[in-house]
């Protein structure tokens, strides 16, 4: 089983202010933005070789990417990993003690299906588990 890394997430107060350094300094370019009402968030993906960036930009202080920028500033928020069967991998690993956040997997963006594990389990990053592959 390989595991690849489908995105790193970056917490941003503006994804306006945040693309010129990621597009004019590094050189990546966006391929997909959009905004999810029930995370309260708005992202925007920029492709970086096989893998991507997601950049969060809050709608709302009470959200949970508002949360952690009020807290934490802005910066790596989690990493994505790709899975194959996300409702397999739930039940893999909760019977090993490490029960997602998310009872089901919830829809993502790219109308992907996603879950997160705490970021206890990971010394203190949040991974996210990403299942489909559209683009
Ligand atoms: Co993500």
């Amino acid at each position: 089983m390989t595991r690849v890394l489908d995105h790193v997430g970056i917490a941003v107060r503006s994804i306006q202010e945040a693309l010129p350094f990621y597009q004019e300094a590094l050189g990546l370019s966006t391929f997909h933005d959009e905004e999810l009402s029930s995370q309260k968030v708005r992202v925007a993906f920029l492709k970086a070789g096989e893998t991507s960036l997601e950049l969060l930009e809050p709608t709302s202080d009470d959200g949970p990417v508002g949360k952690f920028l009020k807290s934490r500033g802005p910066g790596l928020h989690h990493l994505a990993f790709r899975v194959e069967d996300i409702r397999g991998d739930m039940l893999r690993l909760s019977s090993q003690g490490r029960a997602p956040l998310e009872t089901q997997p919830r829809p993502g963006a790219r109308s992907h299906q996603v879950c997160f594990l705490h970021p206890k389990h990971a010394q203190g990053v949040l991974v996210e588990l990403v299942e489909g592959h559209g683009r």
